[in-house]
């Protein structure tokens, strides 16, 4: 079953950037820890700040892929043309972040992807991607 977690702006900045809110653990390091934890995803890891290339990306197993983990990072609150990808492709997206946007600004609150998201999971640390994970772990083959 293969998912891709896809990373947006800033993330390739995990434990460098603000890590009073986004800790101090690179996704490197946290990405070895998820495939020991889900032997049976087939996970891959992508990351990018720029939109063009994350809706590449979208495109490119958004019609092959069993689930796609996705933090829009700022083009979450932004980007009609990544939540237009979402809504073009067939693969499951799950929402995450980090921190708890909810609890944060108001423009950080509105989701420009999230109605076209199976669903959103944010305020868990690095652990709302796991929880992203289980969600397609605990599905079975005919419900993906
Ligand atoms: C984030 C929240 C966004 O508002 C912010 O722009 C990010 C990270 C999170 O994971 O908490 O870059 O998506």
């Amino acid at each position: 079953m293969k998912i891709l977690i896809l990373n947006g702006p800033n993330l390739n900045l995990l434990g460098v950037r603000e890590k009073s809110v986004y800790g101090s653990r690179s996704f490197e390091d946290y990405f070895e820890e998820l495939k020991a934890a889900f032997p049976v995803l087939e996970l891959s890891y992508f990351q990018s700040n720029t939109e063009g290339v994350l809706i590449d990306k979208l495109h490119e197993v958004g019609f092959s892929h069993k689930g796609i983990v996705f933090n829009a990072g700022a083009y979450t609150h932004t980007s009609v043309a990544l939540s237009d990808a979402i809504r073009a492709i067939d693969t499951p997206v799950v929402e995450v972040h980090i921190s708890n946007v909810h609890a944060r600004e108001a423009w950080r609150q509105k989701s420009m992807i999230a109605p076209y998201c199976k669903g959103s999971i944010s305020g868990f640390g690095l652990e709302s991607y796991r929880l992203a994970l289980q969600y397609f772990e605990r599905l079975k083959p005919k419900q993906i």
